[in-house]
C-alpha cells in the first residue's frame, strides 16, 4: 500500500480499522508488567489507537510509530484530555509528538526508513502489532519485521495479530496472513506461539455482506530466540 493509499483513508474519515475500545487480545494476552526490562512498548503503523493509552495506563512508556500527519494529530486531538497538548519536535525523518501528561511518544515518519537512532527510548523489548502487518502486502512484509531488530534490537517478545480468510472473495488489507507465513517470516529470530484462534465473522457486518463465512482472527505470542 502507498503512503497516498493510507493518507486518502484518513483524510475521507476511513478508519474503519480504528476501534473506540481497547483491544480484547490486549487485554486477555498482555501480561507483562512495566519492569524488569518490559518497560518500553513499540507500537509501530499505529493509526490513532486507544490501545496505546491502555498501555500507558498499565505503566509502560509507549512509542507509536504512524507515517500519517492527520492520525498523529487526531491521536492527540480526541485523547486531549488525558494527553494533553503534545511537545512536537522535528527530526531529520518525521515528527516526534510527545505526551506531557502519559508515557506516550508518537513518530511521525515511515517506519521502514527510520534508523535506530530515532528512537530515543532504547532499550525496548516489547512490541504490539495490531492491524499493522495485516496492513502491508507481501512485498513489504519481510522488510517491517526486519526493521523491528534494526530499530529495536532488544526486543524480546511481540504480540500479534493476524488475519486468515478466503482470499479468492476478498483480498485485503486487512490481508489475509496464513499461519505458515507467519511462522516463516519469523523464523530466524523468533519462535512462534498461538495464542488463539477464533472465527470473528459474526463481529463483522461488512464481511458478512461481502459473503465471506469465516474470517480467523489468529493471536500470536513470539518470543526471540
Ligand atoms: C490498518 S491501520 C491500523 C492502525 C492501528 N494499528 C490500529 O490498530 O488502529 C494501518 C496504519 O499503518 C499506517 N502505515 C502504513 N504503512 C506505514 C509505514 N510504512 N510507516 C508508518 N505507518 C504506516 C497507516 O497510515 C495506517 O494508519
Amino acid at each position: 500500500m502507498q503512503k497516498s493509499y493510507w493518507e486518502s483513508r484518513w483524510i475521507k474519515d476511513k478508519t474503519g480499522f480504528h476501534a473506540s475500545k481497547p483491544e480484547v487480545a490486549l487485554e486477555e494476552f498482555w501480561n507483562y508488567e512495566p519492569k524488569d526490562g518490559f518497560l518500553n512498548v513499540a507500537v509501530p503503523l499505529c493509526g490513532k489507537t486507544m490501545d496505546m493509552i491502555w498501555l500507558a495506563e498499565k505503566g509502560h512508556s509507549v512509542i507509536g510509530i504512524e507515517f500519517i500527519k492527520k492520525a498523529c494529530e487526531d491521536f492527540f486531538t480526541e485523547s486531549h484530555s488525558l494527553t494533553g497538548a503534545p511537545e512536537v519536535q522535528v527530526f531529520p525523518r518525521g515528527i516526534r509528538y510527545s505526551s506531557p501528561n502519559i508515557n506516550v511518544q508518537l513518530i511521525q515518519g515511515d517506519y521502514l526508513k527510520l534508523i535506530s537512532g530515532d528512537i530515543l527510548q532504547n532499550p525496548v523489548s516489547l512490541l504490539y502489532d495490531r492491524a499493522a502487518l495485516v496492513a502491508l502486502p507481501p512485498a513489504l512484509r519481510k522488510a517491517y519485521i526486519k526493521q523491528h531488530l534494526q530499530l529495536f534490537p532488544d526486543l524480546k517478545e511481540i504480540l500479534l495479530i493476524t488475519f486468515v480468510y478466503d482470499t479468492s472473495i476478498m483480498q485485503g488489507p486487512p490481508f489475509s496472513i496464513p499461519d505458515d507465513e507467519v511462522r516463516s517470516l519469523f523464523k530466524n529470530d523468533f519462535r512462534p506461539e498461538v495464542l488463539k484462534r477464533e472465527n470473528i465473522i459474526d463481529q463483522s457486518e461488512k464481511y458478512q455482506r461481502m459473503g465471506l463465512q469465516e474470517m480467523t482472527k489468529v493471536s500470536w505470542r513470539l518470543k526471540r530466540k
